[in-house]
């Protein structure tokens, strides 16, 4: 599988659509913003910082996430391949990103632009909620996405849980910092010729065919 780095707003799917394009090539999906979530709930001085940071949607040092990321991409797994839902995320971490790969011999290859408005990813923001058992998404705001007992897992019968952020203030604060740091990489990745824009409005499985489709061009 190629390369992927996603570029997108909070609630775009980045989650969503990692899982389903992992399960597709079998490779592992490594979600940067769970990684740091086990982290904060650790309980030590650097989980706490790490919890007050996300809290606020600010971006947690680079030094921290080159450190984070190249320790999990050095486990065996993602010798065939791997996702990233969630980095890079500013202008240094494309570099620190394009230098990690170098040594790896690869390079990002194509950057999905998952294009959501503020209001949308508003209403899906604080509609999630997730499994804390077997991690499956729900979306209670959300046609066809709702669980079928209110709170409940479909899958697991475990009670549903709400992340930390998602709530109306701290939303706006990650959309901010979207704009501020990340989107600008939209140029980055453009004048290497690597983004292609996909409308996130549309189903989870239309976005999710639609990025199949570009991922097979070429493919014989
Ligand atoms: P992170 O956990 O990555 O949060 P985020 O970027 O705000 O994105 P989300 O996880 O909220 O959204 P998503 O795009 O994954 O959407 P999902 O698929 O769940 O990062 C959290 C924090 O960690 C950051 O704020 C920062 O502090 C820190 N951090 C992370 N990366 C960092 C980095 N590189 N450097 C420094 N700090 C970093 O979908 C959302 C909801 O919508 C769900 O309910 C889902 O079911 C529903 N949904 C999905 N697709 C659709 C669809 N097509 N139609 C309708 N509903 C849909
Ligand atoms: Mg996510």
């Amino acid at each position: 599988m190629k390369n992927i780095v996603f570029i997108a707003p909070p609630a775009a799917g980045k989650g969503t659509q990692a899982k389903k394009i992992c399960s597709h090539y079998h490779v592992p999906h490594i979600s940067v913003g769970d990684l740091l979530r086990e982290v904060s709930s650790s309980g030590t001085e650097e989980g706490k910082n790490i919890d007050e940071k996300m809290k606020h949607g600010i971006l947690i040092e680079d030094t921290y996430m080159v450190h984070l990321i190249e320790g999990r991409l050095q486990k065996g797994d993602c010798e065939n391949g791997f996702l990233l839902d969630g980095f890079p995320r500013s202008q240094s971490q494309a570099l620190l990103y394009d230098e990690m790969l170098e040594k790896r011999a690869q390079r990002v290859e194509l950057c999905l632009y998952l294009k959501l408005d503020y209001e949308e990813a508003k209403n899906r923001i604080t509609g999630r909620m997730s499994c804390p058992n077997c991690g499956h998404v729900f979306n209670e705001k959300i046609e066809g996405l709702k669980p079928i007992q209110d709170y409940i897992c479909d899958f697991c019968k475990t009670s549903l849980a709400k992340r930390k952020d998602d709530n109306e203030e701290s939303f706006k604060e990650r959309f901010d910092t979207y704009q501020r740091e990340t989107e600008p990489l939209l140029t980055y990745y453009q004048q290497k010729g690597l983004i292609r824009t996909i409308d996130a409005c549309q189903s989870a499985d239309e976005v999710f065919k639609e990025i199949i489709s570009i991922l097979e061009e070429g493919a014989s």
